[in-house]
């Protein structure tokens, strides 16, 4: 059930007391926020589809290989062109427009590329990624990979799915064995525990670290299992409004670099199966060789 309804008339023990009445009405606002969802992702998707190996007139942003495309602009109006259909009093955060900002509960983060190197290159891993944050907490996101055909969903309480088949993180406990997704940031990031000194204390260990390029992509896999656990040092909210709630709800654990409590407005993500967490967060957050 959307989030909504509890935020709004949730007890302590969550059970939901509310009148016939209202409840129907907040059963609509949700109905209608999904709805609108999953169509403005999927018809993003379809520009991505449009553009993928056509010559692309590309721009450059801060970092020798942060790029925009065509196709990420197009993406965004078409995805902002949908939300304002239905809702234009929310407010909505975007990569590539900036921060519509509106005096609403509910804000739409949007990524209208997720592995924008890898589309602008023909690979196939990259996404249009949307979420959904109500009062402060992201209550509904969509991943959608056209490429592979692979679109998840999630709704806070109602479970993740991937094309309509519920998902789960994996059931793997010991960190040593795990096998792990990361990213590098555009621009060289100097930082003691920074990207590359984890990245080769892991690697010394024998644990194989991915690196996919799309961080939607990500953490939409450690919700299906298929990764035991992903971190990055340095990501924008777009890049994990709609993973985070994708991965909470398949059974995983989301916090930043430190295991404190996740907000997307902060750099530094761990997100795993919960069993691995502690012991991740432990290897990430030592200068020492173990
Ligand atoms: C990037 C991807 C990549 C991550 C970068 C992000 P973009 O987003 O998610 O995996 O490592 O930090 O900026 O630029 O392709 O939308
Ligand atoms: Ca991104
Ligand atoms: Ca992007």
């Amino acid at each position: 059930m959307c989030d909504a309804t509890k935020a709004d008339s949730g007890n302590a023990a969550g059970i939901i007391k509310i009148s016939a009445p209202s409840y129907k009405s907040l059963n609509y606002l949700c109905g209608m926020l999904k709805e609108t969802l999953i169509k403005a992702t999927n018809e993003a998707a379809k520009v991505l589809t449009a553009y993928f190996n056509q010559p692309l007139v590309i721009t450059h942003k801060e970092g020798v290989n942060n790029l925009v495309t065509e196709a990420d602009h197009k993406s965004e109006a078409v995805i902002i062109g949908i939300i304002k259909e239905s809702f234009p009093g929310h407010h909505i955060l975007t990569e590539e427009s900036g921060d519509l900002s509106q005096e609403s509960e509910y804000k739409w983060i949007i990524d209208p590329i997720d592995g924008t190197v890898n589309f602008a290159n023909g690979l196939p891993i990259c996404c249009v990624s949307i979420g959904i944050e109500h009062r402060g907490k992201m209550i509904m996101g969509a991943v959608y990979n056209p490429f592979m055909n692979e679109f998840f969903f999630a709704e806070r309480g109602a479970g993740a799915t991937l094309n309509d088949k519920p998902i789960h993180v994996s059931e793997k406990s010991e960190a040593m064995k795990s096998c792990l997704a990361t990213g590098f940031p555009y621009t060289y990031l100097d930082m003691p525990n920074g990207p590359l000194g984890v990245f080769s204390r892991l690697i010394r260990k024998g644990i194989p670290v991915r690196r996919l390029g799309s961080a939607a992509i990500d953490l939409c896999w450690v919700a299906a299992g298929r990764f035991d656990g992903f971190y990055e040092h340095k990501l924008q909210a777009w890049d994990s409004a709609a993973g985070i709630v994708i991965v909470e709800e398949a059974g995983g654990r989301v916090t930043d670099l430190k295991g404190n409590e996740y907000s997307p407005y902060q750099p530094g993500i761990i997100a795993t199966n919960g069993r691995i967490h502690d012991e991740l967060c432990r290897w990430i957050n030592t200068e020492v060789e173990m």
